[in-house]
């Protein structure tokens, strides 16, 4: 069952694959209750990150579901706009209180320049903010470390630099959009692609061709979308705030057929594309 299936990081610690997504998640009630529902449901992963603002509201619902800390998978993510080592080491701990917990399993840098620059050229500055994440993980503060929207020449900037491989690279990523030279990248140095926004925040879900497909399998197109995640070694994070879907997106122990994975890969721009770095 999918729920309780893992994929092992190169460092060899295991991570659920499924997260449970709450980006565009309010804070407060909802964040609150959508994280209780996929606790509920079984998901053991969740993903969030400071800029969500919601953290404190995932952590209370973990906390308040009873369940072991230890088999929670957490992971959260540095700001974007923290290109520094001490700012990143400060925003670690403000994560780390708002979550209410003493260790993260994954932290992220969010992306390689911040939102209000994309595409510009912040390497000396990613790589400090990965110099703290290094020794976050020397000093046993978090499990694994990684990355979120970056690209191949970002990514060995910072092996280059430090000699430390980030374990995971989290990148908007569905069918019609696996950012082939990434992923593929990626996957050929075991880094773990996780799959962000894995129904293209929900702009797959009226699509005709995916909705045939979907019928044929007896499943929903988000299903499908996801599946087709799994089918490509890749994490996805669902995100939903309503109890029935976040238990259907759990509902994916099915195979895609080898054609039709095939018919899958070659559906082009059958959403948007952000962020547009190639
Ligand atoms: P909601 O939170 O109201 O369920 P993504 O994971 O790609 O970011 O997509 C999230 C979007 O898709 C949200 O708008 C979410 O809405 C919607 N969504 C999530 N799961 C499903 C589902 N199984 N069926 C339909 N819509 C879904």
């Amino acid at each position: 069952m999918i729920l309780s299936e893992t994929y092992k990081l190169y460092n060899g610690v295991e991570i659920p694959k499924i997260g449970f997504g709450t980006w565009q998640t309010k804070s407060g009630k909802e964040a609150y209750d959508a994280t209780t529902y996929a606790l509920q449901a079984g998901y053991r992963h969740i993903d969030t990150a400071y800029v969500y603002e919601n953290e404190q509201s995932v952590g209370q619902a973990i906390l308040d579901s009873k369940i072991k800390r230890e088999e929670i998978f957490i992971t959260t993510k540095l700001p974007a706009d923290i290109k520094t080592y001490e700012g990143a080491l400060e925003y670690f701990e403000k994560s780390i209180k708002n979550l209410g917990v003493d260790y993260i399993d994954l932290y992220l840098i969010h992306a390689p320049w911040p939102w209000s620059n994309v595409g510009a050229d912040y390497t000396s500055g990613n790589i400090e903010a990965w110099k703290a994440l290094i020794k976050l993980y020397n000093d046993k503060r978090v499990r694994s470390i990684g990355v979120s929207n970056f690209h191949v020449k970002d990514i060995e900037a910072l092996i280059q630099a430090t000699g430390f491989k980030p374990m995971v690279n989290q990148i908007r990523y569905f069918v019609g959009n696996t950012q082939e030279p990434i992923t593929k990248y990626c996957q050929e140095n075991d880094i773990l692609i996780e799959a962000y926004s894995p129904l293209a925040t929900g702009e797959l879900l009226n699509n005709e061709l995916l909705n045939k497909l979907a019928k044929k399998y007896n499943k929903t197109i988000a299903q499908i979308c996801l599946r087709y995640c799994l089918e490509k070694s890749t994490l996805p994070l669902p995100k939903s705030v309503n109890k029935d879907r976040i238990y259907a997106n759990t509902d994916v122990d099915f195979e895609i057929s080898k054609e039709d994975m095939q018919y899958l890969d070659n559906l082009h721009h059958i959403a948007s594309t952000r962020p547009f770095r190639d």
